[in-house]
């Protein structure tokens, strides 16, 4: 079975194989490790394996190697980008702080390492709110990409962080109508949603947080027996095997036209398979280089929300 040989070439080349939530569920299963971004920069940061394969979209491969640059990290399939992280060009930010001199920036993961070595502080879905917090009153800050973790950020710290335009087209297109059905139809259901859902979403929401965050609350919950989700349905994988007896009600989006099914999926999380796997495990292909110089920069805001998630 293709599993086995590619379990068999990550011990023979001392690989670590990890994996977004969002990923096919068949990926998930033969990873290593499996976590939102936060907990994916986290594990690359400490592992002692040789090579780093990363099962996610480009950024989360970078930040990777940008955290480990003696190591070889590769990823199945190198065009797996995200819409979110393209919303925000490195030239744009640069003439977004030209424009606001005596603004910190506070970036999402869900950046190019371009747009990295800009920021001040990286935060992702799981400390975002945290560190923002944390910064000191007053402090004039930049936010970007995500529109809509910005907005939830602003109204949950009171923060008034000037915020870019961009957004994730998987989590901006939640039908808010199928919801309000949904919540009609099964009204003892807590809605879970993600952070970088459109305010209407949020509105509808009982806990809002990163994948992670989401997943834990539903183990914490073991006498809830149905949920509604709003994220990325790659989720459902791993919280029907953590709970095998509750009903999970993925929200679907808006249209299905080019989605495929009424769950919701990331096209890029998805671009990677099993096969591309193996191949790139086998021939050591799908190779992230990152600038040198940008690496250095960049680290340095990887390093303070690490140091700040602790
Ligand atoms: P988290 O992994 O932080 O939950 O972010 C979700 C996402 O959209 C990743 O691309
Ligand atoms: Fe990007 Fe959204 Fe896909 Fe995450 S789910 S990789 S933010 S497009």
């Amino acid at each position: 079975m293709i599993q086995d040989e590619i379990r068999q070439l990550a011990k023979q080349k001392n690989a670590i194989i990890m994996a977004h939530y969002y990923q096919r569920p068949e990926i998930q299963d033969v990873a290593d490790f499996i976590g939102d971004s936060l907990a994916l920069a986290q594990q690359a940061a400490k592992t002692d394996a040789d090579i780093i394969v990363m099962c996610g979209v480009h950024f989360m491969a970078e930040t990777a190697k940008i955290l480990c640059p003696k190591k070889k990290v590769l990823i199945p399939d190198p065009t797996a980008g995200c819409s979110l992280a393209d919303s925000c060009k490195a030239e744009d930010l640069a003439a977004w702080k030209e424009q606001h001199p005596d603004y910190k920036v506070i970036s999402y993961v869900n950046t190019s390492a371009a747009v990295k070595a800009l920021t001040d502080i990286v935060v992702t879905s799981s400390n975002a709110l945290k560190i923002v917090g944390s910064m000191p009153e007053g402090e004039k800050i930049l936010f970007g990409p995500d529109h809509n973790l910005g907005s939830y950020i602003n109204s949950e710290t009171g923060r008034e962080m000037a915020l870019w335009d961009g957004c994730c087209h998987v989590h901006a297109r939640f039908s808010a109508e199928a919801l309000i059905l949904l919540k009609k139809e099964h009204p003892a259901a807590p809605v879970l949603a993600h952070p970088e859902c459109k305010q209407v979403i949020i509105n509808l929401s009982d806990v809002v947080g990163s994948t992670q965050a989401l997943l834990n609350y539903v183990k914490a919950h073991p006498e809830t027996k149905q949920f509604i989700i709003a994220t990325e349905s790659g989720i459902l994988h791993e919280m029907r095997k953590a709970c095998p007896d509750v009903e999970f009600l993925p929200v679907p989006p808006e249209t299905t036209e080019g989605v495929g099914c009424m769950c919701n999926e990331c096209e890029y999380m998805r671009q990677n398979t099993l096969e591309k796997l193996y191949n790139c495990l086998k021939n050591e292909t799908g190779e992230v280089v990152v600038d040198e110089q940008i690496a250095k920069q960049a680290l340095l805001p990887i390093e303070r929300m690490l140091e700040l998630s602790k």
